[in-house]
């Protein structure tokens, strides 16, 4: 028996790292994809292959003792297995499009396409169970995890999201491209969070205004969303950046990344915790090709991206 399903990277578009303190952020799914399929086996075995290595090992053994960036589907596999109490093997082969460790989501994405692969092969698990189940895998890997990433991965889409009231989907299908250009810096998402921690408390007031500002610009931006008015959107982006740069997310790398992302697109920005990654540009039909020239003259790796409406697919 096999199960095959499928799960978009995102993008933070607005407010990541104070969506950490409370602000709305706006998060949206992208057209790059991870794709897991599993299979039950015969014998005591978790087998999980995927471009970035194997792990191959048995079943039962605490989560604690698997060192491995594979570690959420090790984590699904057995929690299944246990919970339906068979005496099964799984294989698990995972096919990504979506560049690692650089804030699209890789890793929400793996778990979503995950932990839908995997429970559907015991049973006809809903949406919200899946979104449950890939929640608690990423937390393996990164204990405090909002859960916007897997929330838009499963639902698609662009998506509002705070802390306190969840994720509230915006029913818009805005006709943007985004660039999106990889510094190819590897960043921890988790170490970042605990820097920008350190830079809250040393600077309370500042921070507690910076939020402030974060807050208004959000809802600027859903009104600008509705009015799909790029112009003002691209100038919200680079007030968000600038609002990053003062919380010390940025370098120099990504700097002029942005800068030269800003002279042909609306706006740009880091999209994700920063201290390398990603950074988005936004474009329409009119200047898409010229951002991804120009990145690509410098030798960056960039690529255009749109909103994916689609969200989780299963097979
Ligand atoms: O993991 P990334 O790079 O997509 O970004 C995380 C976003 C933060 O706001 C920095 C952290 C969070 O949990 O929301």
């Amino acid at each position: 028996m096999k199960s095959t399903a499928s799960a978009p990277g995102k993008i933070i578009l607005f407010g990541e790292h104070f969506v950490v303190y409370g602000v709305s952020a706006v998060l949206c799914a992208i057209n790059k994809r991870i794709t897991v399929s599993a299979t039950k086996i015969q014998g005591n075995i978790i087998s999980i292959k995927s471009n970035i290595g194997d792990l191959i090992t048995t079943p039962n053994k605490p989560i604690i003792e698997i060192n491995s960036p594979l570690k959420p589907f090790y984590f699904i596999a057995n929690k299944m297995i246990e919970k339906y109490n068979q005496n099964t093997g799984i294989e698990i082969l995972i096919q990504s499009e979506i560049p690692l460790g650089v804030g699209l989501g890789s890793s929400s994405a793996s778990c979503v396409a995950g932990a839908a692969a995997i429970s559907r092969l015991f049973a006809k698990t809903s949406k919200k169970e899946i979104l449950d189940l890939a929640i608690e895998a990423e937390k393996t890997i990164f204990q405090n995890t909002s859960g916007a990433d897997c929330t838009v991965c499963t639902f698609g889409g662009i998506m509002e999201y705070d802390r306190k009231n969840g994720f509230s989907k915006i029913n818009l299908e805005p006709n943007f491209h985004l660039v999106i250009a990889n510094s190819k810096i590897e960043h921890s998402t988790e170490i970042i969070v605990s820097n920008v921690k350190q830079f809250k408390e040393k600077n309370e007031n500042t921070f507690s205004n910076l939020c402030k500002e974060e807050s208004n610009l959000i809802n600027n931006v859903l009104i600008l969303l509705k009015n799909n008015d790029l112009t003002g959107l691209g100038k919200n982006m680079i007030k968000n950046q600038e609002y990053l740069e003062a919380i010390g997310v940025s370098n120099e790398k990504l700097r002029s990344m942005i800068e030269l992302a800003q002279k042909l697109s609306f706006g740009a920005k880091i999209t994700g915790a920063g201290g390398g990654g990603c950074i988005i540009a936004l474009t329409n039909e009119s200047n898409v090709e010229k951002v991804i020239e120009s990145f690509k003259e410098k030798n960056y790796e960039c690529f255009s991206a749109k909103i994916d409406f689609r969200g989780l697919d299963t097979f």
